[in-house]
């Protein structure tokens, strides 16, 4: 008997976050699954989530959601580390048979499969609704049982990444002012619990105390779980490769920045002005 993503294999995957920072996800996605076609969207007119309510969060990615199923993709991955804290079992229940990955259950799973030995000490940044939320302490008891977590959240990273202050001297301070927080932690491992940190990845390891800290970027975490669950349930693409972006607002500045993200040209970027009348 077929399962319902091997009858759908030729759709596309669907990828979503508050705006541009999932992008790092679907770069990911696009580099372990080069045949999918990928549908980003990114809520460019109401972002940041990382600073709204739970309730408000989950009824955008509620919206976004049946958006992707009217879209009529085969698999949805939850790029927005807040929409995962706030939102991912309403999403899972609201998708149905579509399976719906997150990042914060892979990056809790890429932890236990790297091996720190008994009861590590995990260190993850994130926005103040995910730390907030404690969602990654629950998944990495959940996947470790015994381990101790230490979270910072780093408000101020999302806007300098959106201004492109990378490597900035200004991002080099603040990094180092956050993962101050970790000084006297010995970390095994830090997840870099929100979309747009991965970028600061090479400041966070020139000031983080120890060199031996494993750093884990939730983007390749979800982008290696969505290739091995295709893998295990026969849903593999093999002639697409087409990477379509939808926004809510702004459809120039998401260019502009996307490509920034993406390293590379981006060609076709729709606006999605309807959102809230989709229930
Ligand atoms: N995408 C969000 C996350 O990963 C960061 C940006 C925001 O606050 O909306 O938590």
């Amino acid at each position: 008997m077929t399962s319902d993503i091997q009858n759908n294999q030729h759709r596309p995957i669907g990828i979503f976050d508050s705006g541009i920072g999932g992008l790092t996800v679907a770069k990911a996605v696009k580099a372990a699954l080069p045949k999918e076609d990928i549908l980003y969207f990114g809520d460019t007119a109401r972002v940041p989530y990382g600073v709204k309510s739970e309730e408000t969060v989950r009824a955008y990615a509620l919206e976004i959601t049946q958006f992707l199923m009217d879209k009529g993709v085969k698999m949805i991955l939850i790029a927005c580390n807040t929409v995962s804290a706030s939102a991912k079992n309403d999403i899972i229940r609201k998708a149905g048979s579509i399976p719906v990955l997150d990042v914060i259950s892979a990056g809790a799973q890429a932890i236990s499969e790297s091996g720190l030995g008994s009861t590590p000490t995990v260190g993850v940044i994130g926005t103040i609704a995910t730390v907030q939320s404690k969602a990654y302490e629950e998944a990495l008891i959940q996947q470790l049982g015994s381990v101790k977590v230490i979270q910072q959240a780093c408000p101020l990273l999302v806007p300098l990444a959106e201004e492109g202050w990378i490597e900035h001297e200004v991002a080099r301070l603040t990094v180092k002012e956050y993962i101050q927080a970790f000084d006297h932690c010995h970390l095994d491992a830090l997840i870099l619990g929100c979309t747009h940190y991965p970028l600061f990845t090479g400041l966070i390891t020139d000031v983080l105390p120890s060199k031996k800290t494993s750093i884990i970027d939730s983007a390749e975490s979800i982008a290696a779980s969505a290739k091995q669950y295709l893998e295990e349930h026969g849903g593999f693409n093999t002639q697409g490769g087409l990477f379509n972006c939808f926004v809510s607002d702004r459809p120039k500045r998401f260019q502009e920045l996307a490509e920034r993200f993406l390293g590379q040209p981006l060609t076709k970027i729709d606006i999605v002005r309807d959102l809230e009348n989709r229930f």
